[in-house]
């Protein structure tokens, strides 16, 4: 099976950024952590991370060419604004799991609307870098049955 993990705004920064909300982990910590899951399972895994709205909407055009079979996304802010993003993962049609580092339900009230969650395989948030690889676990299961 062939899974893409795609990262949006300010996820590069982790390890650094608000690392009481989000952690010491950083992405590329988290990266290396699924590709060694991945190789365990003979599971093709992809990583991307971009800042802007538009090059994440290419990505998830192009993993539909590609023939990827399931998406593991953080979209960060755009999770709260992003008709767009919301478009091409109903346009693409491959499921996919909203994960979050964070527990969006316990902070911000804009952080509460998700533009993408109503349409997800599943969401996971609050638990920090472990949740990537609960995703990914879960992700190769939905890929196995
Ligand atoms: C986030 C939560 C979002 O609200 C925020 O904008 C992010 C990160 C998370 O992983 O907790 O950038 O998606």
């Amino acid at each position: 099976a062939s899974i893409l993990v795609i990262q949006g705004p300010n996820l590069n920064l982790l390890g650094t950024r608000e690392p009481e909300v989000y952690g010491t982990t950083t992405l590329k910590d988290i990266h290396q952590k699924l590709e060694g899951l991945a190789q365990t399972q003979s599971v093709d895994l992809s990583t991307y991370q971009s800042n802007h709205e538009g090059e994440l909407i290419d990505r998830i055009q192009k993993a539909k060419q590609d023939g990827v079979n399931f998406i593991i996304i953080n979209p960060g802010a755009f999770t709260h604004t992003s008709v767009a993003l919301r478009d091409v993962l109903a346009g693409v049609a491959i499921p996919f799991i909203e994960i979050h580092l964070s527990n969006i339900h316990q902070r911000e009230e804009f952080r509460k609307h998700s533009y993408l969650s109503d349409i997800a395989t599943g969401v996971i948030c609050g638990l920090g870098a472990i949740g990537y690889e609960l995703a990914l676990q879960a992700a190769i299961a939905h890929t196995q049955k």
